[in-house]
This record gives C-alpha cells, structure tokens and sequence, in this order.
C-alpha cells in the first residue's frame, strides 16, 4: 500500500484503488507548508477524534471533493451540521464493508471535545482491513490493554502509532503497543509539530531497532510503499 504523509497525525493510504485521508491537519501546520491541500483528491475521509489538530482541513476537503467522512456518531453529525451531506457515522466496536475494505472503529485513550465545545463523543482508532492487508491508524492514545484485543481479529502488515509522548503515548509505550498488536512495523506520527512533542529520531529508530521492530518515520510530503 502507498502511504504518504502529511505531517503530524495526517496520513494518505491508497487502498484498493481508493484514497484515503486520516486526520487531516495541514495548512496551520508550519511544518507541512510545501504540502498543497487542494491538491488531495480522497474518496475517505477518516476522523479519529474532535481536536482541532485532526481535522482543520476537514471540512474545505470534503466539500471541494464529495469525499466521505467516517467517523464517531457525533463527529459526522457535527459535520452534517455544516452541510457535508457524504458521512458514515461509526461507533466503538463496529465495523463496516466500504468499497476498500472493511473499518472498524477501535478504543483510543485521550478526550475528543470539538474545536467549537461541542461534545466530539469518544476518541476511536481504525483498523482497516484490505484484499491488499490491513493496518491500524491509532489516532491519539495512551498504550492501552484493548490494543491486544486487535491482533485476536486482524493480522497488522503496519500500523501507525503517535509516538511524541506528553498528548499521547511515547516511543517507549509504542513499542510496547507493538507487542500488543503483535505488529513490527510501526509508522510513527503525531511529533514534532509542537515544543511539547518534539522528540529525537535517530534515537527512536534504535530504539525499536534493539526490540527487533522498525520505526518508519515518512518525510513530510513522501510517498512510502509498506
Ligand atoms: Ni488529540
Ligand atoms: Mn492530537
């Protein structure tokens, strides 16, 4: 699968021919300001959670394309809201059959209130299964136990992990999160963007390399094959 990212917690998987966007946070993200947003052309749009740093470009995104927006309940109602009319609401534990391959909306550990107060419901992760493999996007999350509900379902090729530490897990929860998700290919996000997550690469690559794991960390605007 392709992989692109976009810096922070924004990622682009093409999956059975079909785009799909995570997160997307770009145009206040000084560090992703090479990055053309009317560029993107998804046919998904999947939103982990409420906060601001997930979803900014959300909305201009998905009106200028029609690209549908999955997401908790609340989340794609507050979307609806401003008149996006393409959104498949989801909650904890459900999965569902698109046109790619098969979403289920997993437990993160972290809060979801949307960027205007309104109550974004609860903090989810997805594990997307594929006829070309299957990944986990955590969203925002500490290292939590249901982690090791995931591989007893759905055998990971990859997963993306925030890695940054103070907002959410750190490099050393992450590796253990892999172990959870009997996982050895990690794709770091979520650092970097801010003072508070700002963290040392090499460092982090070694230390999943001395547990036998890689830590993947995409250039911001770089395409990966995983
Ligand atoms: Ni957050
Ligand atoms: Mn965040």
């Amino acid at each position: 699968m392709k992989v692109t990212y976009f810096g922070h917690a924004c990622v682009q998987v093409e999956v059975n021919g079909k785009t799909i966007l995570f997160d997307p946070f770009i145009t206040p993200n000084e560090l992703a300001k090479d990055v053309d947003v009317e560029e993107l052309s998804p046919d998904y749009i999947l939103i982990s959670h409420g906060h601001e740093d997930h979803l900014a470009d959300a909305e201009a995104i998905a009106k200028r394309t029609g690209a549908t927006i999955v997401s908790n309940f609340e989340i794609t109602t507050w979307f609806q809201q401003k008149g996006i009319e393409n959104v498949h609401p989801m909650n904890h534990g459900g999965a569902w059959s698109f046109d790619f391959g098969k979403v289920k909306l997993v437990k993160a550990v972290h809060s979801s209130t949307l960027p205007d107060g309104t109550n974004g419901g609860n903090p989810g992760g997805f594990v997307i299964e594929s006829e070309e493999g299957n990944f986990y996007f955590a969203g925002d999350t500490a290292l939590t136990m249901d982690m090791k509900l995931i591989p007893m379902f759905t055998k990971l090729d990859f997963a993306l992990l925030p890695i940054g530490d103070n907002f959410t897990m750190g490099v050393e929860e992450a590796i253990v999160a892999s172990d959870f998700i009997e996982c050895n290919t990690i794709v770091g996000m979520h650092f970097d963007t801010f003072g508070y997550i700002v963290i040392d690469h090499d460092k982090a690559k070694e230390a999943f390399s001395n547990k036998n794991k890689e830590l993947v960390l995409i250039e911001i605007g770089k395409t990966k094959n995983i």
